[in-house]
């Protein structure tokens, strides 16, 4: 069995939900996987619950938080006011699983938790976009100089695999253009209007009850949230260093009835993409709403489902669709990158995928 020591640092839905699961597959992971998963760490905005030796014993401190207590008044393992700095630099662990809030400011304090991993040699797997968005050669170059290595499944669409299939399914293949469907909130929007006539502030107030909506929906909406999402995708998959500032982002909000109506009457669709395509031998990553031919394999994905298509010189199209759009589709994500830390030894380096 390989015993693998876990920081948990963020423990809102998402961090919630990943301790969760590792509670409930416990057996399922040393069957299947020969693991031994040990949560040494979970840390929080007030402080964090601690034990390095045998691990935080999951159900009490579920219990105790379902029944409103903060993990840091949790009796013999809270620790209040430990930052997750604090944490990281006194403890020892194999990997840290960073999923405190999405800040796209100055990436704190993921930032500094993910620094300090890496400094310390551990493997980070992230469900935060802000630091690997906005730091990513600085933290790679770390990560390589340390011997740590980078996850990143959960800040790129989560549930639907976009990475993995970019990098390992397609081994050997060049991938000559991606596209994809990577925010659920924008693509039941559009679902809803294109299909039902709905109007879109119905449709946004839908979205936000269904609970797949960011907090602010603007980064939704907006295409901030997709932009995001392909600047990760295609740094790694055609090793770029792309900014903010590189995505030509436009969102749906410009959208009209009209142009929903147009497209439907010329066969099509509309869809939020985002896609990395080369021209003239240069990589155009945009954010944009396009009508789709009925034929397009996105052109089916509806409501808050999301898809990635790929083109490659060998392999054809490819392209995959669904995934639970959900904290514990984002914590799966989580899970699968642990899983892949053990079983993929050089799994996350860059491939390069040039014209
Ligand atoms: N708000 C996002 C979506 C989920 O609608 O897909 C987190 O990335």
């Amino acid at each position: 069995m390989t015993p693998i020591r876990i920081i948990v640092c963020g423990y809102g839905n998402v961090g919630r939900a990943f301790v969760n699961l590792v509670a409930t597959k416990q057996a399922d992971l040393a069957t299947r996987y020969g693991l031994a998963p040990k949560i040494v760490a979970v840390v929080d905005i007030g402080g964090a619950a601690v034990d390095a030796t045998d691990g935080l014993p999951l159900d009490q401190l579920q219990a105790a938080v379902e029944n409103g207590q903060a993990i840091e008044t949790v009796a013999d393992f809270g620790r209040p006011g430990l930052s997750g700095k604090d944490v990281l630099q006194s403890m020892q662990a194999d990997v840290l699983v960073e999923a405190t809030p999405t800040n796209l400011t100055d990436g704190e304090p993921a930032r500094t938790h993910i620094t300090a991993a890496l400094t310390n040699g551990m493997d980070v797997i992230t469900a935060n976009k802000g630091p690997v968005v906005l730091f990513y050669d600085e933290l790679r170059t770390l990560a390589q100089s340390k011997g740590g290595r980078l996850f990143m499944s959960a800040a790129t669409a989560a549930a639907l695999p976009t990475l993995d299939v970019g990098r390992l399914c397609t081994a050997g293949a060049q991938i000559t253009a991606v596209e994809g469907i990577l925010n659920g909130t924008t693509n039941y929007i559009l679902t809803r209007m294109g299909q039902e006539g709905c109007d879109y502030a119905t449709a946004l107030q839908a979205a936000q009850d269904l609970g797949i909506a960011e907090t602010d929906p603007t980064l939704d909406v907006e295409g901030l949230d997709t932009r995001n999402k392909i600047i990760l995708i295609a740094n790694q998959l055609f090793d770029q260093s792309l900014g903010l500032a590189d995505v030509d982002t436009t969102g749906i909000t410009g959208v009209s009835p009209e142009d929903m109506d147009r497209a439907k009457a010329d066969g099509k669709v509309m869809k939020l993409i985002g896609s990395a395509r080369w021209q003239d031998g240069k990589l155009v990553v945009k954010v944009a709403p396009e009508a789709l031919e009925a034929s397009h394999p996105l052109a089916g994905v509806h409501l808050s489902e999301k898809g990635i298509s790929f083109d490659t010189d060998s392999m054809g199209r490819i392209t995959v669709t669904g995934g639970h759009s959900s904290p514990t589709g984002a914590a799966a994500a989580l899970l699968k990158d642990l899983i892949h830390t053990q079983i993929f030894s050089s799994f996350s380096k860059t491939r390069k995928n040039k014209k």
